[in-house]
């Protein structure tokens, strides 16, 4: 019978946990044992009786267990406490971890890293960062109305008009579509950009304005259908168009990445210098070192009368539906992994195959292989 553990998540600020009970439930449907760490789903209102009732049980700890789900990187002390042989299915970031991944190879722990699933159509079900980038979009537009000494919508008073507040998402990937998804929702006229000339179709079907730059033929996106860096010419071509976008904007969304680069500068102090007073910029990108010059990771600063949101972990900040989302796209990844009973792995399958970053003491992803440079 295969053991599952699902421990309660360390890292401050975090409020996830990796099952809710209705997974639980389902595991213990095909024979499993579940062992879930008394509190771990506390912070997502997913009480402890919740889980017994599903069939848990409840233990002081799991890290002995055969399999053991988790959401953020686990630290070093707790990779320790995984015996040689077991699975760990979590995020991962190899690459920027790559301590921790050699921990785990060298304790023979299979690794599997949720982050690296290909975003291929088979996968969706599984894709863990598509529903986290999902929230944080809609979160964003929620944190920024509220610093926002305005209303979102326009609204007809007897005391007269407001007219609609005017918002502009820059990078229009998932977490930018959701942003999008939600301003509009809230009634605010919204405009957007992103470099993948794919997107502008995708934009004007929620609703929002696209922001034409007048770009070099360049190479903007990768084959799998990721940003590249801009040339020089470019970035001053983007800055320049954007400057008068931002210039009008009373909230502006940045959640512009670039895949193993730090995230792309887009909004200069000038520009910021230039915003009317009371407008308010929530930088999604702050993580990853920020889209704006004056963001601050995991803080909130006034610059030139212009509020600066740099929110880190923002799923965690809606954590009952980001583990729910999360706890699907997992279960989703366990059916290729956990078939009649017991683990299986068929690394002929290319999710199992790309999500597996260490198994039996050897890297196996070749894409993680690639990042960490070991192919
Ligand atoms: P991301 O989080 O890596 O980046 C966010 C956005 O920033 C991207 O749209 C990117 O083009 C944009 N960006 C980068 N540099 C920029 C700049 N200088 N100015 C403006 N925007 C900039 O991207 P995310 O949200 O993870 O999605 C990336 C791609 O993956 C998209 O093409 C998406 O459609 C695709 N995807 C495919 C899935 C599937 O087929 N299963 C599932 C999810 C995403």
């Amino acid at each position: 019978m295969v053991v599952f553990g699902v421990p309660k998540e360390s890292l401050p600020g975090e409020h996830r946990v990796a099952l809710n009970p209705d997974s639980v439930a389902q595991l213990i449907k095909t024979g499993a044992k579940v062992r879930v760490e008394r509190g771990a789903g506390t912070a997502a209102h997913f009480p402890d009786e919740a889980y017994t009732g599903a069939g848990a049980e409840l233990a002081d700890q799991v890290w002995d267990a055969d399999v053991v789900l988790k959401v953020a990187v686990p630290t070093a002390a707790e990779a320790a406490r995984l015996r040689s042989g077991a699975v760990l299915v979590s995020f991962l970031w190899a690459a920027q971890n790559r301590e921790l991944v050699e921990q785990l190879r060298t304790q023979g722990v299979t690794a599997v890293g949720l982050e690296a699933v290909p975003r291929i159509t088979r996968a969706q079900s599984m894709d863990a960062l598509s529903s986290m980038s999902s929230i944080a979009g809609y979160k964003a537009v929620l944190m920024g109305a509220d610093h926002l000494g305005k209303y979102l919508p326009m609204l007809m008073t007897a005391a007269g008009t407001i007219p609609p507040a005017k918002v502009l998402i820059l990078g229009a990937g998932v977490a930018g579509l959701q942003a999008i998804a939600t301003a509009r929702r809230l009634g605010a006229v919204v405009e957007a950009f992103d470099v993948r000339p794919a997107v502008k179709e995708q934009v004007e079907s929620l609703g929002a304005k696209f922001v034409e730059v007048d770009l070099l033929p360049d190479d903007t996106e990768t084959k799998g259908g990721y940003a590249k860096e801009l040339s020089d010419e470019n970035k001053n071509r983007q800055r320049e168009a954007l400057h008068a976008r931002i210039k009008v904007a009373d909230l502006v969304i940045t959640t512009a990445l670039i895949p193993g680069k730090p995230a792309p500068l887009l909004i200069t102090e000038a520009m910021v210098a230039d915003m009317a007073p009371g407008s308010v910029i929530v930088d999604l990108a702050a993580e990853q070192g920020g889209n704006c010059a004056l963001t601050q990771p995991g803080k909130t600063v006034t610059a030139h009368h212009v509020r600066i949101l740099g929110p880190l972990n923002v799923p965690s900040t809606m954590p009952l539906h980001a583990s729910l989302l999360y706890a699907r796209n997992l279960m989703a990844l366990l059916k290729l992994l956990y078939k009649d009973g017991t683990l299986q792995f068929d690394f002929a399958d290319e999710i199992v195959l790309n999500a597996t970053v260490t198994h039996a003491g050897d890297y196996v992803s070749p894409t993680v292989k690639s990042l960490l440079g070991t192919a």
